[in-house]
C-alpha cells in the first residue's frame, strides 16, 4: 500500500479541537499517513492578509488530500479593522479561504451525506397514525454544485455603466431601470453547462454505486429558467445513461416543507450551489445537526474533506473541549472513501454508530444541552472522551 500524505489544515476556534481528533481515530483505524500540517485562517489574514497562504496552496497542489477543520469569517470592516497596523494600507481584501480554496482546485463537487444513526437523541421524529411517535431513517446524500451559482461572487452595488445597457436590453429590466446605481444590487447567478453536466454525472455515479434507485433534482425551472433550467436538462440527459435509476424533479421551496414531511423518502439529491447549501442544512438538522454534519468537496484530482459547522468561537477555549467530533471523523471517512479506503471509512462509521446506539457517551449537543464548561458536570462527554469511545469499538 502507498503511504500518502495528507494536508491537514486545522483552521481557527474548533476546527484546532476537532481536527487532531480525526487523526487519532485515522491512526487508530490503522490509516497509512503522513500529515503535513498547513497554515489557514484568521491568523494569517491578521498577520499576512492573506487568509489562504501560497504555502498552502502549493501543498495541496503536491499531495492532493487535505482536512480541513474551520476557519472564522468576519464581516468586511470588521476584517479590515483586525489587520495587523503595518498591512492596513497596503489593500488587502478578506475573503473566504475555503470557498478560496474551492475555487483555486476547482472543487466542484460537494457531498454531504445526512444519515440517521439510530439511537440520536437529535433525530428528527414525527407523530404518526393514534399518537404514536415515528422516527424515520433519512438516507440523503446531497450534491451541491460548489463553485458557481450565486456564490460565484460575481455581485455589484451600483454597477457599471455598460452593465447596466446591457441589463436594459433585456425587457424584465423595465422595473429596475430608473433606480439609482447606489440603490440597485445584482448577484449574478451563473451557471455553466460543463459543471451541471459534473454535479449530475457525480451523483448518479454515486447513486449507481451505492444501490439508490432515484435521484432528485432540486432547482427551481419554473422560475429560474435559464439556470435551474441547465440543471434539469443536465440531469435529464445524464439519467438516460442509468435506465435503472430514476430521477425525480422537485422545487426548492416545496422540498424544503417535505423535508420534514417525509425525509425517508429522498435519497441521492443533486442542486445548485445556493440550493444545495440550503437542503444540505436542512436535512443535517434531521440527524443531529452541526455536531454530525460532514462533507467532502471534490475537484478532478484534489480532495477537501471537512465538517459543515465554523469554528464555534465561543467553545474554542473550554477546557476540557465539548464539542462533538463526530462530524470532523465523518469527514475523515469521506476522505478514506474517496482513497479507496472504504473498508477502513466503514468500520470507523460503524464505531460510530454503535457508539451513538449505546448512549453512554455522548456530548452536550447530543444531551440538548446548552454548551458551556458546566455541560461535564451534567454527564455530558467532552470531546475526547467521544473519540475514545469511538477508537474502543472499532472492530
Ligand atoms: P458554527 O458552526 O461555528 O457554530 C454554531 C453553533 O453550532 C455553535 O455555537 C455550537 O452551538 C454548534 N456547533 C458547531 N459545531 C459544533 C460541534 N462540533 N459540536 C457541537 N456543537 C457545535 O457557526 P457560527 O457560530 O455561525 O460561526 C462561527 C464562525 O465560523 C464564524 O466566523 C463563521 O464565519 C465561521 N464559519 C466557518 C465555516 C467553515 O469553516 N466552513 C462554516 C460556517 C461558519
Ligand atoms: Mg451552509
Amino acid at each position: 500500500m502507498t503511504r500518502r500524505t495528507v494536508v491537514t489544515m486545522p483552521g481557527d476556534g474548533i476546527g484546532t479541537i476537532v481536527l487532531p481528533q480525526a487523526l487519532r481515530v485515522l491512526d487508530a483505524v490503522g490509516f497509512e499517513a503522513e500529515y503535513v500540517e498547513a497554515g489557514i485562517g484568521w491568523e494569517h489574514w491578521i498577520n499576512e492578509g492573506n487568509p489562504l497562504p501560497e504555502r498552502t496552496v502549493e501543498l495541496l497542489a503536491t499531495h492532493k488530500v487535505g482536512l480541513f477543520g474551520a476557519i472564522t469569517s468576519k464581516p468586511k470592516d470588521r476584517a479590515a479593522a483586525e489587520l495587523k497596523p503595518e498591512l492596513t494600507e497596503k489593500g488587502y481584501v478578506y475573503f473566504s479561504p475555503i470557498v478560496g480554496l474551492r475555487q483555486r482546485f476547482n472543487l466542484d463537487v460537494s457531498i454531504r451525506p445526512c444519515i440517521t444513526f439510530p439511537g440520536n437523541p437529535l433525530n428528527f421524529i414525527r407523530r404518526g397514525p393514534g399518537g404514536t411517535v415515528e422516527e424515520p431513517r433519512v438516507n440523503a446524500v446531497i450534491f451541491r454544485q460548489n463553485t458557481e451559482g450565486l456564490y460565484a461572487g460575481v455581485e455589484w452595488t451600483n454597477p457599471p455603466a455598460a452593465l447596466r445597457r446591457a441589463m436594459e436590453q433585456h425587457p424584465k429590466f423595465k422595473p429596475f431601470a430608473n433606480v439609482p446605481g447606489e440603490d440597485l444590487a445584482i448577484s449574478s447567478r451563473i451557471f455553466t453547462r460543463t459543471a451541471c453536466r459534473r454535479i449530475c454525472e457525480e451523483a448518479f455515479a454515486y447513486a449507481d454505486a451505492h444501490g439508490y434507485a432515484h435521484v432528485t433534482i432540486c432547482e427551481k425551472p419554473n422560475v429560474l429558467r435559464e439556470t435551474s433550467g441547465m440543471m434539469v436538462e443536465e440531469g435529464r440527459e445524464v439519467q438516460r445513461r442509468y435506465p435503472n435509476i430514476a430521477l425525480y424533479e422537485t422545487n426548492i421551496d416545496a422540498q424544503m416543507m417535505w423535508l420534514t414531511k417525509n425525509p425517508e423518502d429522498y435519497g441521492v439529491i443533486v442542486a445548485g450551489n445556493l440550493f444545495g447549501d440550503i437542503i444540505s442544512d436542512g436535512f443535517a438538522g434531521l440527524v443531529g445537526g452541526l455536531g454530525f454534519a460532514a462533507s467532502a468537496n471534490i475537484g478532478t484530482d484534489v480532495g477537501v474533506f471537512e465538517p459543515t459547522h465554523g469554528s464555534a468561537p465561543k467553545y474554542a477555549e473550554l477546557d476540557p473541549p465539548i464539542v462533538n467530533p463526530i462530524a470532523m471523523i465523518l469527514s475523515a471517512t469521506m476522505m478514506l472513501d474517496w482513497l479507496g479506503e472504504t473498508g477502513k471509512a466503514t468500520r470507523i462509521r460503524d464505531a460510530v454508530a454503535a457508539v451513538v446506539a449505546q448512549g453512554d457517551v455522548r456530548t452536550y449537543d447530543m444531551m440538548k444541552l446548552r454548551g458551556g464548561p458546566d455541560v461535564i458536570a451534567q454527564g455530558a462527554a467532552t470531546t475526547t472522551q467521544m473519540t475514545d469511545a469511538i477508537i474502543a469499538k472499532l472492530g
